[in-house]
């Protein structure tokens, strides 16, 4: 029997620095010995690619955005993570549905209801074991995204009170399921970060070989 992967989940507002941390992490899985799937949403299929191109760049209503942001998953979840999690994969995945509920849900208000039912249509009460929140004050994500980015897409050039109900959406998001999130203050140095992530990781590793049998060891009564 193989033992079921972890699906870990990266969040955060645009200029919280999650890039840079998913590479270090995705290279700290690896050198731990992990098959590792590293995706993104939206994103992560051929379909979900050209999927991210539309909802980054053209003007939509909020819900066909909302349904786009979820046929992208379900094509994702489907065909990508579910498959690979069921081979025993790890997956480390740049944003899910807890974008949907921060960014449509929040930013956008929407609220959560049409998120939930989507979610539940969609993943069937199948969700990420482990979600890393980075977190940076407002003014922090702010100035790091107008330094970084030339052509910024239709959400990066949201105002400020969106991006203050997207990161109160995502705070509710953690205060709904504490024990699924690590909330990292992104405002701290690399090393810093760095190590937390670490000690989290390893967290993880050890729960994951406790929780889930490796093999049958042989039949059972
Ligand atoms: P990225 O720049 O981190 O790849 O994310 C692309 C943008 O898509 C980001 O601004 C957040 C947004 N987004 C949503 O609005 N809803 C979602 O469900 C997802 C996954 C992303």
């Amino acid at each position: 029997m193989t033992r079921r992967g972890c699906f870990i989940t990266l969040e955060g507002l645009d200029g919280a620095g999650k890039s840079t941390h998913l590479d270090w992490m995705a290279g700290w899985l690896r050198r731990a010995g992990l098959d590792l799937l590293c995706t993104r949403e939206p994103g992560g299929t051929p379909l979900g690619e050209s999927l991210r191109e539309l909802v980054l760049h053209q003007s939509m209503d909020l819900r066909t955005e909302t349904l786009l942001m979820f046929a992208a998953r379900n094509e994702h979840w489907r065909t990508v993570i579910r498959p690979a999690l069921d081979q025993g994969r790890w997956v480390l995945c740049d944003r899910y549905t807890d974008a949907s509920f921060a960014y449509q849900g929040g930013g956008r208000e929407l609220g959560p209801e049409p998120i939930r039912i989507l979610e539940d249509w969609v993943q069937q009460g199948q969700g990420p074991d482990c979600t890393f929140l980075f977190d940076v004050p407002l003014a922090v994500a702010r100035q790091r995204l107008q330094q970084g980015r030339e052509s910024a897409d239709r959400f990066e050039r949201e105002g400020a009170a969106f991006f203050e109900r997207t990161r109160q959406a995502y705070h509710a998001r953690v205060a709904a399921d504490p024990a699924r999130f690590h909330v990292i203050d992104a405002q701290r140095g690399i090393a810093d970060i760095r190590a937390t992530l670490e000690e989290a990781l390893q967290a993880l590793l050890r729960a994951h070989h406790d929780r889930t049998p490796a093999t049958r060891t042989g039949p059972t009564a």
